[in-house]
């Protein structure tokens, strides 16, 4: 086999002379403690899970979730919508704290927390039901209950988990936004999903600069038109916080006083739990709606299966609880599961490139979990910042968010894994709530570039343009045709779209917007999205939401956007914008990237903006983006194109439908 597919998604700029056969079993040492230890094992659970969904579902609720009312049907399926554990009362707060203290593992370390500038706190699972209970406390007061939703954009600090886990505590529903989004994004969020309550803080810290989050904030509550009051903790300090008397009030002044001892809600199965934007094939992000118990058990459940988890693992997740990975492997799966979490507020490259390393020296981490931009950016920074540190510790590296190139994965088994660690390719999305296919450490011989297998409770199928089961060597659309516990529940305030969006072209069955391929020995392999959805250094994002921002600019007629492989984040985006009669200079070029930042945040920023004349059409008016794709990338264009160098000429060529 050439270069794999998922560099093939990303135009092959990496490694796409690399063959792929080669494999890597488990070592004999890994699979003999494993969780799942034998090929048989999970072979069961995997029919067990497949042909008596609901037997096998019962035993895993039953076994894994705290219940103060037993559920009675397992599941309810009619597509679109799904029901799990009907009837059953439980609380997802206290499935991730109180269940360990009461079991008498109150004392073990839940979250060990670094600073950026290296502060450092430990929360015990006893410390940590506590700050929950108080900041549940406080969202009573501040007129917070069952189905309110709390907007929450916050540095990586315990108090952002905290916040998180106090709304589950009560049923309100949280809408966390990765604190790197613009006040426009802020304000459309809050107003499309109704928040109540905002939290935040007076700063974050991000390569030693302090970032004023409040005034961010206070811009986005102009425009937000149901938030009635505001959270602040302050986290950078100094005296320059504007507080609105009325709306906003200190953390340190409503949290650390409460007392700390309101019990958990006993809350219905499919009470919602959380609300998290993500981008679609439109302008608009979705608000992708998770519920509580089914949502629990598959972020427990995978998170123990994957990773394998011991009672004594050191396990760090690098994502921001700004994204699905943070909510289901820094916050929900390992908490439920009673493991011990390292959070780390800041960059990777601060103080220096070391970071990383000197933190898993630091606290002897034993379960790594990152992204694959991440692993390219510490390959260009140099192996001297590796080689400085023990990495001893380290026996279960994990990879998330876009493809793992076959460098990229061989440097990370080599460099990081010391050659003895299994690597985890784990392919899911915001929707499917948790973790999807992935190999398990302790049996699945991994492929560099391959998420290999699916969990148990996942089936999927390749299907073609009409749905029907393709020859899956050659790829074809991934859909998943049985429902799983944590799959989304909605989209916020828009069913039309849920089911338009996931259910119409293969009816009955959940359409993940990814194109893959099977090899012969039944191995996946994720081949790129199907829409006009692009994957920036592992963050999601729709080409029109950013073609909106751009056009919102008033000297821009018309835009479009592509993503173009690059080296580190795996995608690039590559603007191509038409102007009113504005001249074109460096500073109307900055002016458009800075509009773009402002609009939507700094991860939409355009790493390229071209001008042109005319944007190239089909009859029909629509973009060429497959001719703008080539552009973009530098590739040789097609026939009589190849020698054209302004778009203005390609666009008079007229293409049929
Ligand atoms: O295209 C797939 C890619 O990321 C998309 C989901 O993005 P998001 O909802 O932001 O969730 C990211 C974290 C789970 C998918 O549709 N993707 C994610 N993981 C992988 C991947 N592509 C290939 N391999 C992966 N391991």
């Amino acid at each position: 086999m050439s270069a794999t597919p998922a560099d093939a998604s990303q135009g092959g700029s990496i490694d796409h002379v690399l063959t792929e056969d080669r494999l890597f079993p488990p070592s004999a040492e890994f699979a003999k403690n494993a969780v799942i230890s034998t090929v048989e094992q999970y072979e069961s659970l995997y029919a067990a899970a497949r042909d008596t969904p609901d037997a096998f579902w019962r035993d895993q609720a039953n076994e894994h979730l705290h219940w103060f009312e037993p559920f009675g049907d397992v599941c309810q399926w009619e597509a679109p919508d799904a029901k799990w554990f009907i009837g059953g009362k439980t609380n997802a707060s206290y499935n991730c704290v109180d269940a360990h203290v009461e079991a008498g593992r109150g004392d073990k370390v839940a979250i060990i927390w670094e600073g950026e500038p290296g502060d450092q706190r430990t929360l015990t699972y006893r410390e940590l039901q506590t700050e929950i209970a108080k900041c549940a406390e406080a969202y009573e007061q501040l007129g917070i209950g069952e189905g309110d939703v709390v907007s929450i954009y916050m540095p990586m600090t315990p108090e952002l988990a905290i916040a998180m886990l106090a709304c589950a505590r009560i049923g309100a529903i949280h809408s966390v936004i990765f604190a790197g989004f613009s006040a426009e994004s802020i304000a459309d969020r809050n107003n499309d999903a109704s928040a109540k309550l905002m939290i935040t803080s007076d700063g974050l810290y991000r390569r030693g600069k302090v970032l004023p989050l409040k005034q961010t904030v206070d811009e986005a509550l102009e425009k937000s038109t149901t938030v009635e009051k505001c959270l602040v903790l302050r986290r950078t300090g100094g005296d320059d916080t504007p507080m609105q008397s009325g709306r906003d009030v200190w953390w340190h002044d409503v949290v650390d006083s409460q007392p700390g001892k309101l019990p958990a809600k006993p809350l219905e199965s499919e009470t919602p739990l959380f609300i998290l934007y993500t981008s679609g094939s439109t302008g608009k992000p979705k608000g992708i709606l998770h519920t509580t118990a089914g949502y629990n058990l598959w972020a427990r459940r995978t998170f123990e299966w994957v990773f394998d988890h011991r009672d004594d693992d050191i396990y760090w997740c690098t994502a921001d609880c700004g994204w699905i990975t943070g909510h289901s492997y820094i916050v929900y799966g390992p908490l439920t599961a009673g493991a011990t979490c390292l959070m780390y507020e800041g960059a990777p490259n601060h103080p220096a490139e070391d970071r990383f390393w000197e933190l898993v020296e630091k606290y002897k981490v034993t379960i790594l979990y990152t992204a694959p931009t991440a692993v390219r950016a510490f390959i260009k920074w140099g192996d001297e910042h590796v080689d400085k540190h023990d990495l001893s510790s380290l026996r279960l590296l994990g990879s998330v968010g876009e493809g793992i190139n076959p460098e990229a994965w061989m440097w990370y088994h080599e460099k990081i894994g010391g050659g003895r660690c299994p690597i985890v390719d784990t392919w899911w999305q915001t929707e499917t709530g948790g973790i999807m296919m992935s190999p398990l450490p302790g049996i699945t011989p991994t492929k560099p570039g391959s998420c290999t297998k699916p969990l148990p409770g996942v089936i999927p199928k390749i299907v073609d343009e009409i749905g029907n089961e393709v020859d899956s060597e050659n790829g074809g659309k991934l859909c998943i045709s049985q429902p799983w516990p944590g799959m989304l529940r909605g989209i916020w305030g828009d069913p039309k779209r849920f089911v338009e969006q996931y259910f119409m072209d293969v009816p009955g069955q959940y359409l993940t917007g990814d194109n893959a391929r099977r090899d012969n020995d039944g191995y996946y392999w994720i081949m790129g999205r199907i829409d006009d959805v692009i994957n920036v250094s592992g963050h999601r994002l729709s080409t029109i939401e950013v073609e909106s921002a751009l056009v919102s600019h008033p000297n821009v007629c018309e835009a479009a956007v592509v993503g173009r492989p690059d080296d580190l984040k795996g995608q690039a985006i590559a603007a191509f914008v038409t102007t009113t009669d504005r001249e074109i200079n460096d500073e109307f070029l900055k002016e458009l990237k800075l509009h773009v930042r402002k609009q939507i945040g700094a991860l939409a920023q355009p790493d390229d903006i071209r001008f042109t004349s005319a944007l190239p059409k089909t009859r029909s008016g629509k973009i060429m983006r497959r001719l703008l794709r080539d552009v973009a990338a530098g590739r040789e264009l097609a026939g009589d194109t190849s020698t054209l160098e302004d778009l203005a000429s390609i666009a008079q060529l007229q293409e049929k439908d």
